[in-house]
């Protein structure tokens, strides 16, 4: 039946789809609106397959149940859904393309926090499945200005903790196991046999899966099929509200797990994964590997690994990344893609061949064995590495800053600031870009200042305005943005790199080492003065 909404005027998703606070999402028709634009943003979904899940937190369920019953008054032919609602998003993604499905809505606000008063998300994948490019979520948006009504079925809720095949609203609807066909798929990458003997052989491996998706897979993947002690696998339990925490794998967030990483009892190898299970955090014993080292690291030795014997197509990396996986690239003389924020613009360079493995500074990597990011996919890439070598994560890493240099690199995160006043500094600190080669901020010379465009080289589209960036001489660079993810306010983002080829000095603390750039960051944009803040509220 229909029934009648009204357009949401300020439902523009971001990088990541639609997230907004649960009390939004509940608001009368609000889903439902968003969904029917989705819907009504697609051609031919008449009797195909809609594959739906998501991370578990909290309004998972009761979403899922209206998806359904709105999947099957719009026509859709069959509908798969992970038991109890449990979806991660590389699996979804892997799913989408192994049941040659339409697409997949999936819900989730990936490492924001959830429960009543937190965060909510849903974004919807296409047939290959990636995010959705940049002209549908334009036409999803532009529908949700428009929209007046939305079709919905009328059946019970479908009992989502059984697996079977059930027929209701003349939609087939299979209730599936959400881990074995992706466990399936990293045994065809990664040689276990060899992890397996790493971890037989007193190699210890801890997992954090910080109350979120990836508790299931961890201990099907690591615990069952690889035999990691199961009382390092922590917090796999998947809750509601993520036992209250911030499902976000970074130092803050994942503090517990580093500091058993750099205590005197470490294991061997730490990993975390994010509410969604796309990200990916990587501590060796005394070392956290940055995103964009790890991403640099897996490249140059993913050969290693049966999935990637015949060598990689290309690499690519978003802008923001730092530079030390073009290093790799150089080396290994394959292409090398810098595409913008947003696991979607490496969509179509993997279809098209032109990449094997991607990522990003935000602790997400991956490769084109789906079309997400996938934080367990890195993790067992390293274990196959470091089953393969033989050697310590700090010896791999050190071996890598020997052969390439240091990139040193961290990024400073403002958030939740005023939205006016972070539109501002980018405006201003944009103007001035023309006049800034040639200036002198502190001891460092600006070579070149731009505001970075993206041009697909697949379709040809343009992506503009991804950043302002600052390529200091001598080979240090500044990025600023603002993030297309945050739930309140806005959140400005500022990226620093600096590239230290000499190896004598690459035991310098990193914020050291990036001083001269954080120092030009403030000189530069004058943060202070439009924010208002003294200091970032995270540093990564
Ligand atoms: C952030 C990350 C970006 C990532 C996205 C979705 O987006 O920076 O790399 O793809 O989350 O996980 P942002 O908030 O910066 O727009
Ligand atoms: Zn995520």
């Amino acid at each position: 039946m229909n029934r009648t909404v009204s357009p949401f005027p300020d439902q523009k998703p971001g990088t990541s789809g639609l997230r907004k606070k649960v009390p939004v999402f509940q608001a009368p028709g609000y889903t439902e609106a968003f969904i029917q634009s989705i819907f009504d943003s697609l051609e031919g979904i008449e009797g195909e397959t809609l594959v739906i899940g998501g991370d578990g937190r909290f309004y998972n369920r009761e979403v899922i149940q209206t998806a359904i019953r709105m999947a099957a008054a719009n026509g859709f032919g069959r509908v798969l859904v992970g038991q109890g609602g449990i979806l991660s998003t590389p699996a979804a993604s892997h799913l989408i393309r192994k049941a040659k499905a339409f697409g997949g809505l999936i819900l989730s606000a990936s490492h924001n926090p959830g429960g009543p008063t937190e965060d909510f998300g849903i974004k919807y994948n296409i047939s290959n499945g990636g995010p959705a490019p940049e002209k549908l979520t334009d036409a999803i948006y532009a529908r949700t200005q428009t929209i007046d009504h939305y079709k919905i079925a009328e059946f019970d809720d479908m009992d989502l903790d059984r697996i079977g095949v059930f027929e209701a609203g003349g939609m087939t609807i299979e209730v599936v196991d959400p881990v074995t066909d992706y466990a399936d798929l990293m045994e065809t990458l990664f040689d276990f046999d060899a992890i397996r003997t790493l971890v037989a052989g007193g190699f210890r491996v801890a997992f954090d899966a910080m109350h979120a998706v990836t508790g299931p897979y961890a201990r099907e993947i690591l615990v069952r099929r690889l035999g990691v002690d199961p009382a390092l696998v922590f917090n796999a339990t998947p809750l509601e509200d993520f036992g209250g925490h911030h499902p976000d794998p970074n130092l803050v967030h994942a503090k517990a797990l580093y500091d058993l990483m750099m205590g005197p009892d470490a294991p061997d190898f730490g990993a975390a994964s994010d509410g969604d299970g796309d990200r990916n955090l990587i501590i060796g014993r005394g070392i956290f590997v940055t995103p964009s080292d790890s991403l640099a690291m897996l490249a140059a030795d993913a050969h290693l690994a049966p999935g990637y014997k015949d060598g990689l197509k290309g690499i690519a990396r978003s802008m923001p990344t730092s530079g030390a996986a073009d290093r790799v690239a150089a080396k290994l003389g394959v292409e090398m893609h810098e595409t913008p924020t947003g696991w979607k613009f490496f969509g179509n360079l993997l279809d098209a061949g032109r990449c094997t493995i991607c990522g990003e500074e935000s602790a997400g990597t991956g490769s084109d064995h789906v079309r997400e990011k996938d934080g367990l996919w890195a993790v067992l890439l390293w274990l196959n590495i470091l089953a393969v070598r033989q050697l310590s994560v700090m010896d791999i890493v050190r071996d890598h800053w020997a052969d390439y240099g240091r990139t040193y690199y961290s990024r400073h995160d403002y958030e939740a600031i005023e939205t006016a006043a972070a539109n501002a500094l980018v405006a201003a600190l944009e103007q001035r870009l023309g006049s800034l080669p040639g200036h002198q901020v502190g001891s460092l010379t600006v070579e070149k200042a731009d505001s970075f465009s993206y041009h697909d080289p697949v379709d040809g589209s343009v992506s503009r305005n991804q950043g302002l960036r600052i390529f200091f001489k001598g080979g240090a660079r500044l990025v600023f943005r603002l993030s297309g993810t945050g739930t309140s306010g806005a959140t400005l983002r500022v990226y620093m790199e600096r590239h230290e080829p000499d190896a004598s000095r690459h035991d310098q603390e990193t914020l050291t080492a990036l001083a001269p750039v954080i120092e030009a960051a403030e000189a530069l944009a004058e943060i202070r003065k439009w924010t208002g803040r003294d200091a970032p509220t995270v540093i990564t």
